[in-house]
């Protein structure tokens, strides 16, 4: 097993929701950290998530489609947590080509980076359950089949073949963990594009009804993101880790009306309300998930730890303390800007 104190971590993404939140740790944990990040907007980057401890980390603002300066960083370091992505679903479906220079191309050019630059590097690849489609059968364990819904998910499940073949092929440290919808502080609230529970946070501030979109009965799991963080760090540190792909997930399945309600009664504010799916969520939905995360908990021994009550009651305390500083677009300094 490897362990983090003085290691050198790249996180790409590090300015996310997620990101952010395993710097911090590893920054606890007395890692030297170095992120990278193109803050692209319509996605979770924000400064402020890092503001507490941005003198602790390299801060890096360059994009992972760069090559020449992503093998720069990679050939530093001994760990690649690899979070930066283009998540938006429906935004993959408007803009295709995007998405796939993001989640498929520049993947393929990290791991080219690592085969060439840094053999030894363990890498860790956030992938989602979107890449199963709708469910064929529940709780959907690893084995299930791959038939996403979306251009985003046929992305995400095309760079997770790469991550195994670069292991298989070249004997890369490489881990694939498929992350289901994860919340927290430090998540985008301006809108939905980084999952609804983000907008229903800030609407519940705002004491906004909450919309549900069709019946509400669809279930749904949900992860607070610190425990995230943990199946992250296990992902990286732990050699049974290595070539494997591991779903995340909770035993507390939840409707979105139950959810909804839990919400508003937890923060004592808000209300909800079924509405009409739009009609481009309505083509990309994929009803009830909700996963199988038995092969973590038995090979890497990672159990989601905070309940849905106790993650919520943090989150809502989390943006009663900071909501301004996530409804505005953040500036960044130039001196942090990579120059090719
Ligand atoms: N949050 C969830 O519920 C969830 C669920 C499943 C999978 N995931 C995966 O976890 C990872 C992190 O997600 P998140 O929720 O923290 O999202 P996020 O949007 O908060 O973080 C992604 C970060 O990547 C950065 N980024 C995007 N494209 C980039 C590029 N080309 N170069 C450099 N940086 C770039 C963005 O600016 C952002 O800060 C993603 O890969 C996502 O697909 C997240």
């Amino acid at each position: 097993m490897m362990h983090y104190n003085k290691s050198r971590v790249l996180i790409t993404g590090g300015m996310g929701f997620i990101g952010s939140r395993l710097a911090r740790r590893l920054v606890h944990l007395g890692a030297k950290v170095t992120i990278v990040d193109n803050l692209l907007p319509l996605h979770g980057s924000n400064p402020f998530n890092i503001q507490d401890f941005e003198s602790a980390v390299s801060i890096n603002i360059c994009d992972v489609r760069e090559q020449q300066a992503m093998n720069r960083f990679i050939k530093k370091n001994d760990f690649l947590f690899n979070l930066a992505a283009q998540t938006s679903h429906t935004g993959s479906m408007t803009d295709p080509t995007t998405d796939m220079a993001i989640n498929v191309s520049a993947q393929l050019g990290l791991l080219e980076s690592c085969r060439k630059w840094n053999p030894r590097i363990r890498v860790v690849y956030a992938s989602t359950r979107q890449v199963y489609g709708k469910p064929q059968y529940l709780p959907v364990d690893e084995n299930h089949p791959i038939q996403p819904t979306d251009i985003n998910g046929i992305h995400k499940a095309t760079s997770e073949s790469y991550y195994a073949l670069y292991h298989t092929i070249y004997g890369l440290h490489t881990c694939v963990l498929r992350l289901t919808n994860t919340y927290g502080p430090g998540m985008r609230i301006q809108d939905a594009q980084q999952c609804f529970l983000g907008l229903w946070f800030r609407l519940l501030m705002e004491q906004k009804p909450i919309p549900i979109f069709g019946d509400g009965e669809q279930r749904r799991d949900f992860n607070y993101v610190e425990d995230c963080v943990d199946a992250l760090l296990l992902a990286g540190s732990r050699d049974k880790a290595n070539g494997k792909v591991y779903n995340l997930g909770s035993r507390e399945v939840i409707s979105l009306n139950r959810l909804a309600a839990t919400m508003v009664k937890l923060s004592g504010r808000g209300s909800y309300e079924c509405i009409p799916f739009p009609d481009e969520r309505k083509q990309i939905d994929i009803g009830d998930y909700y996963g199988d995360f038995s092969r973590i908990s038995r090979e890497l021994k990672w159990q989601p730890k905070v309940t849905l009550d106790a993650g919520l009651t943090k989150t809502m305390a989390y943006y009663q303390r900071h909501f301004r500083h996530y409804l505005m677009r953040h500036s960044v300094p130039d001196d942090r800007v990579t120059e090719l």
